[in-house]
């Protein structure tokens, strides 16, 4: 049976007590799904958010991480460092990463190799964009990605990976993807899933929605068979609309 999963990605957002503030809210939210929920706040508030968690039912994950263990990489953080402050869990690929930092398929799969040599789960992004889409292209692009930085793993490594589909032209943009398109895409990514590493192994990967996810549309995408949850962003930095979120299974 696959995870259900919403996690938050708060993205450059919240300060320290801005964090504490937002945590404390969440906290009085009812959770009534199934749903793993996971939060993404910035490095600097890691540490507090997971002080802050403890005792809640959130994992705090990383937004990102650098391939390498340590060394002469201004700015960066390794994975061992996100481990050794409890936090076993990072998104890559981002598209926001892909774009403003030149993240390529073969810097993703090197990320990827080092969370999971520190035993890490990797929420795994990609997506088109919107002029890929005008043109018929989504499938081969979001193919291109999956297999450039994935298709080198073994089988076994899956059971570690959460995949993220989001599409570019919906995120931050108010303009989400119908719940017909996400699960044309999640069904075609399961499939060409199943294609190299077998049904079983396709099945069993929780594949997660993201781009304009709200409350008043997060219960229809949820429904499709191959949508098992949700990358938010905006609406995750509102304590009552992520759960409303984390609710709408
Ligand atoms: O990683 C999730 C994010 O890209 C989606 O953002 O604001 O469209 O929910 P948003």
């Amino acid at each position: 049976m696959r995870k259900h999963i919403v996690a938050g990605n708060w993205k450059m957002n919240n300060d320290l007590s801005q964090t504490e503030v937002l945590i404390n809210a969440m906290k009085k939210q009812v959770k009534t799904s199934d749903a793993e929920v996971m939060i993404a706040p910035t490095f600097t508030n890691l540490w507090q958010a997971f002080q802050s968690t403890k005792d809640y039912d959130v994992e705090v994950i990383a937004q990102n991480m650098h391939f390498a263990e340590s060394g002469a990489y201004t700015g960066e953080v390794s994975a061992s460092m996100l481990k050794s402050i409890g936090v076993n869990t990072v998104i890559l690929g981002h598209s926001e990463r892909r774009a403003y930092f030149n993240e390529t398929d073969e810097t993703l799969a090197k990320k990827v190799d080092a969370a999971l040599e520190n035993e890490m789960r990797v929420i795994f992004c990609f997506g088109e964009e919107l002029a890929d889409r005008k043109s018929g292209k989504e499938e081969t692009v979001v193919e291109n990605q999956i297999k450039n930085a994935l298709f080198h793993l073994e089988a076994d490594a899956f059971k570690h990976i959460v995949l993220a589909y989001e599409p570019v032209w919906a995120i931050g943009t108010g303009e989400t993807a119908t719940p017909e398109q996400a699960q044309d895409m999640h069904a075609f990514i399961r499939k060409t899933l199943a294609a190299k590493y077998g049904t079983e192994v396709a099945d069993s990967v929780s594949i997660l929605y993201g781009g304009s996810v709200k409350p008043n549309n997060a219960q229809e995408i949820f429904s499709k068979p191959d949508v098992d949850g949700g990358l938010i962003g905006g609406a995750s930095l509102k304590a009552e609309d992520f759960f409303a979120i984390v609710n709408a299974f």
